[in-house]
């Protein structure tokens, strides 16, 4: 063979091979072509090479060149018809992108059921001119019993009753006494350490976490919140206590509520109550209230025979439970993600 005509059978070679590789249009047709132009057993090149042997000594280094030249430049075609075919095109954009689909949306988070609810009734009681206050989860006998009128022997003190820390010397009445801590039991706490503080007129409520060993079950837990009331000045009646629960009821479930006080016990409120609110065909028990006890008043400081004031402590979770149609209480701390989205 002469070296011009295997110079240009190589030129229409890399042609033909070239537009094949071009123009296949999917990856089984780029095979198909890379097979017959390049292929180790039957392909064009091979046919080529093994002509290589009937071109004139001199002429072999000028094929040998051509043909090397050839390979590379058939080989990046190849490469380029690859890549085009495998998704990412030599623009640089990915085909499988579509930037006119929707995206997905960030899933934001939200408040807990119960949070909402301290919020809501925080700016019920605003409204009535109720002032928020704070006081401390772990508690000293002091606030959490004896000022509150629950003497050393009480039954309320009892351990089983009580998260006693663990160097506890149970049965202390002193306030000053060191490691008779417990998570207090209830937010009536607050009320003494408001007391304590500030002369009257008084008018605060104070939600927070409270503590008990209560097996759970659909109604009870062991940590659960509680929005206590403290109303405090002269001439306050039990008529005060009742309007001001009804404002309250009303603003949160509806004008349709019913309230109703039944006779109870509480050491730190003469009289006491119990405090049930009819809705939606039920009535409900929400907490306890009362005229503050004058012994409650004599430990903080304040003359029963000037002052007279009125107590509450509502259960938060049976408030947000009753609004929702919730009915089992443990279902708002499974930290189920599907229950709690719904609120
Ligand atoms: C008290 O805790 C009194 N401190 C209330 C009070 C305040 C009376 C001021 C007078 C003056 P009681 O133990 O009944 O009372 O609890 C009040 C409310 O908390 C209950 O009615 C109920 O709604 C809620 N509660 C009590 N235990 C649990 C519990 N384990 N889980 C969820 N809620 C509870």
């Amino acid at each position: 063979m002469s070296l011009q005509d295997f110079l240009s059978t190589l030129d229409g070679l890399e042609e033909e091979a070239s537009a094949a590789f071009q123009n296949a249009s999917d990856s089984d047709a780029l095979e198909v072509a890379r097979v017959r132009y390049l292929g180790q057993k039957s392909g064009a090149l091979r046919d080529v090479q093994k002509r290589m042997g009937s071109i004139d000594k001199a002429d072999r280094k000028t094929a040998g060149m051509r043909l090397n030249q050839f390979k590379s430049n058939v080989q990046t075609t190849f490469d380029g018809a690859k890549e085009r075919l495998s998704g990412v095109a030599s623009t640089g954009v990915d085909p499988t992108f579509d930037p006119s689909l929707p995206g997905s949306r960030p899933s934001i988070g939200h408040v807990h059921p119960v949070t909402q609810t301290i919020t809501h009734l925080m700016e019920i009681m605003g409204r009535m001119g109720f002032e928020a206050a704070e006081g401390p989860e772990v508690e000293d006998p002091w606030h959490n019993f004896v000022a509150l009128n629950i003497p050393e022997d009480h039954p309320a003190r009892d351990p089983l009753d009580n998260f006693y820390l663990a160097t506890a010397k149970n049965g202390s009445g002193d306030r000053t006494i060191e490691g008779s801590q417990l998570l207090r039991s209830q937010t009536s706490t607050v009320q003494i350490r408001v007391m304590e503080n500030k002369q009257p007129p008084i008018r605060v409520i104070s939600l927070g976490r409270v503590y008990r060993p209560d097996a759970p079950d659909a109604t009870h837990f062991p940590m659960f919140h509680q929005m206590e009331g403290l109303l405090v000045d002269k001439h306050v009646t039990m008529a005060n206590l009742k309007t001001v629960l009804r404002v309250f009821a009303t603003n949160y479930l509806g004008d349709d509520v019913e309230i109703r006080f039944r006779p109870s016990f509480f050491p730190f409120t003469e009289p006491s109550v119990e405090v049930d609110f009819h809705w939606n065909g039920a009535w409900i028990e929400f907490g306890g209230a009362g005229m503050v006890d004058p012994a409650v008043f004599e430990a903080v400081g304040y003359d029963p025979e000037v002052y007279s004031g009125f107590a509450f402590g509502l259960g938060v979770e049976r408030l947000c439970m009753r609004r929702h149609g919730i009915t089992d209480i443990r279902d708002l701390y499974s930290g189920d993600l599907r229950f709690l989205q719904q609120f």
